[in-house]
């Protein structure tokens, strides 16, 4: 069955935006590199590669449903933070806004009898789970770290050994 207009269209606007998630983690990646942090500028081209996957993901779900994958242009992300933790702030808001995205698409296909999209996207609700909880983590240690160089310097080691 090919896949119904409505529901390629929300997978579609999704693949948007994760490639704009993509987009503005590389952008944090070079402001971590500006202010000499290449463990979280590591961390975060990581985040980047991982957010291009999973616009891959719904890109190959498209075209094995026969579909036609409808790219648009990518707005620019913002190139400065106040701080570290003004952008794993941002990073948290904007995987909430991803999350509650991706059950829009989920309801849709409920709504449109989609099973196979439903199915396809239960690996995206799970990752979101990760993707919610890895910043909210970096940040609740940022908080810790307060004003401690040291400790700063400890939490760039450790982000840096991402795999
Ligand atoms: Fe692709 Fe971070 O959600």
């Amino acid at each position: 069955m090919v896949i119904k207009d409505k529901v390629q269209k929300a997978i579609n606007k999704q693949i948007n935006v994760e490639l704009y998630s993509s987009h503005l983690y590389l952008s944090m990646a070079a402001y971590f590199e500006s202010i000499s942090l290449r463990g979280f500028a590591h961390w975060m081209k990581a985040q980047s590669d991982e957010e291009r996957g999973h616009a891959m993901k719904l890109y190959e779900y498209i075209v094995e449903r026969n579909g036609i994958v409808g790219l648009t242009e990518i707005d620019g992300p913002k190139t400065e933070w106040k701080s570290p933790i003004a952008a794993f702030s941002e990073t948290y808001a904007h995987e909430v806004k991803v999350t509650s995205m991706i059950n829009d698409i989920l309801s849709l296909a409920r709504e449109e009898g989609d099973y196979a999209t439903e199915e396809m996207l239960d690996w995206f609700v799970h990752e979101q789970m990760d993707e919610e909880a890895n910043p909210k983590l970096i940040i609740d240690k940022l908080k810790i770290i307060k004003d401690s160089g040291d400790g700063l310097l400890r939490l760039d080691s450790e982000l840096g050994e991402r795999k």
